[in-house]
């Protein structure tokens, strides 16, 4: 067993996924990968269970069903946490995060709780995104900032590197986001809790294979909770934090 385990959340990823396993397992040598699949109609599942009966760094944990990457993230977390990882990653399947840029986070978790692949830092970009799919990141991205009073420019990043303890620490259990505002969720969780956190920047490609999951319900989570968490911010004191704890 390595120190390091890749998590990778999957849902209809069949043609990406063999692809991103096998640039990741050759790039990141000293990491184990898990697979979370959420049954995925298009047979990901199966794919995965191929690939790790013939690759003892790959495991699969199978769900029963599509419950948001929130879910599939927190089941990931207990498993690792479990087996005694020292080093989780959260990482796409889809090809957007690229593994070579994978040992420069790895690097960065040395001297930190949460690194994120940041596409908003000097040196980071994205590609292949339209217009809108920018815009909604940007403005996601700078609103959890402003309302949460957040020192990073990537807060809906999925591709980061985080201390395990530090995740234990956090209660990552109580993290009741489902979609993609898990991931501001989690940043809060780290800032709050005086955790160290720091942003590498990353090259994010457009996936070319499948779909993404995103949907206007994803926004409007990520939206509704953002201001929540904003309101009780300004409005102060414990109380009102320890309300959503
Ligand atoms: N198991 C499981 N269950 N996996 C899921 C689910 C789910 O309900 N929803 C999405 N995934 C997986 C996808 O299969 C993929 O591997 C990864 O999560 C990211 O999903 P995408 O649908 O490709 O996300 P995106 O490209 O639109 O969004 C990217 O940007 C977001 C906002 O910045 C990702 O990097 C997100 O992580 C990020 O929050
Ligand atoms: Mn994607």
């Amino acid at each position: 067993m390595n120190d390091v385990l890749v998590i990778v959340p999957t849902y209809d990823e069949a043609q990406s996924l063999p692809v991103l396993l096998g640039d990741l397992l050759g790039a990141v040598p000293e990491a184990d990968v898990l697979v979370v699949d959420d049954a995925s109609p298009d047979g990901t599942g199966r794919i995965a269970e191929q690939i790790a009966a013939e690759q003892h760094r790959v495991h699969v944990l199978h769900r029963s069903g599509k419950q948001g990457l929130g879910a599939a993230y927190r089941a990931g977390f207990a498993w690792a946490l479990d087996r005694g990882y020292g080093v989780l990653v959260e990482m796409d399947a889809d090809g957007s995060h690229l593994p070579r840029d994978l040992p420069r986070l790895l690097a960065a978790v040395h001297d930190a709780d949460l690194v994120i692949g940041s596409r908003w830092v000097p040196g980071g970009e994205v590609v292949n995104w339209p217009w809108f799919r920018r815009w909604i990141s940007r403005g996601g991205t700078g609103y959890a900032r402003w309302a949460l009073g957040l020192p990073v420019k990537d807060t809906t990043a999925g591709f980061r590197a985080m201390r395990a303890a530090a995740v234990e620490q956090i209660g990552y259990q109580r993290v009741a986001s489902q979609g993609y505002c898990f991931q501001i969720d989690m940043t809060r969780r780290f800032v709050d809790a005086g955790l160290r956190v720091t942003e590498v920047p990353v090259t994010f490609v457009e996936r070319v294979q499948g779909r993404s999951k995103m949907s206007g319900a994803i926004v409007r989570e990520a939206l509704l909770r953002v201001t929540v968490w904003g309101v009780q911010r300004r409005l102060g004191g414990r109380s009102a934090r320890s309300l959503e704890r």
